[in-house]
């Protein structure tokens, strides 16, 4: 029989449980990626700071964020991206954000969605505001950028009542996007179907599960009896 040292598999078990919780620990404190991806921190005269400032919140690296962690302002100028990049959904939260001065390819209108907070957004002079003209209050041109000002709920700016089905009602979904939500008890295409469809599926597959085990214990006890 081989020796068994301190280091062998029973041991292991409590050490990998010390590391993930080590790692669990880390990532709770640890800042949101977003945060950190562009080095360096939000630029002492930026928008993002004055806003920060004047509410009061907490600068981190390159996000102000409220006690909880909730990243209200993100300033990601000067970090030379072609596009926001696959963690920027994790400032949806955002009041105000910063993308001035990158090399941004103009197709942002994916990028925000799910912004419902955002007022304030700052971009380099050549790309155009997300959700165009009507998806904002004010949009201004200056020599180095263009602000995009007060995002406006396009469920009441068209006056459609027509938009969203009987049995459903619509919110707003980031610059120039909206939603229908369907009632409560409603669901599916066009909120036409009434029920609780999840429960059903959840049960269907259960019973279905439950049919096929029974089936194939069904089937090995036969095998078994006929065996012996
Ligand atoms: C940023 O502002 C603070 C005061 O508001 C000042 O003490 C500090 O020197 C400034 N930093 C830079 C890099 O300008
Ligand atoms: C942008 O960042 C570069 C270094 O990455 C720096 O040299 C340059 O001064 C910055 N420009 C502005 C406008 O902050
Ligand atoms: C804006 O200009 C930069 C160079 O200054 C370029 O890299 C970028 O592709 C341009 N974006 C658009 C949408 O034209
Ligand atoms: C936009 O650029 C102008 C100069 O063209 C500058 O004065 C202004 O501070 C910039 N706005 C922001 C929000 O950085
Ligand atoms: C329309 O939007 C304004 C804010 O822009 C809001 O105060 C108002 O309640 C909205 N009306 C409806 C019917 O949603
Ligand atoms: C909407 O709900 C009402 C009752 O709540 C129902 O009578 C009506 O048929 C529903 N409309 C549609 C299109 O499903």
């Amino acid at each position: 029989m081989a020796p068994r040292g301190p280091g062998g598999p029973t041991s292991l078990v409590p050490c990998a449980a010390a590391l993930l919780l080590a790692l669990g620990v880390e990532r709770a404190l640890a800042l949101p990626e977003i945060c950190i991806q562009c080095p360096g921190s939000v630029q002492n005269l930026s928008e993002v700071a004055l806003f920060c400032k004047t509410s009061k919140l907490t600068l981190h690296a390159r996000c102000c964020l409220d006690q909880k962690g909730t990243i209200l302002g993100l300033d990601l100028q000067n970090c030379s991206l072609k596009d926001p990049g696959p963690k920027f959904f994790q400032a949806h939260t955002a009041i105000i954000i910063d993308l001035q001065a990158n090399p941004l390819k103009d197709d942002l209108v994916n990028t925000f969605h799910g912004f419902t907070q955002l007022q304030t957004l700052i971009l380099p002079q050549n790309v155009s505001c997300p959700g165009g003209i009507s998806a904002w209050n004010t949009i201004t041109s200056y020599s180095d950028n263009q602000t995009c000002q007060g995002q406006r709920n396009l469920c009441n700016s068209t006056g459609d009542p027509e938009m969203c089905p009987e049995n459903g009602s619509c919110a707003p979904d980031g610059p120039g996007l909206l939603q229908c939500l369907c009632a409560d008890g409603f669901h599916g295409y066009k909120c036409t179907r009434q029920g609780l469809f999840s429960l059903i599926v959840f049960f269907g597959i259960l019973g279905s599960t439950t049919l096929s085990i029974s089936i194939l214990l069904w089937e090995t006890q036969r095998r078994k009896a006929k065996a012996s």
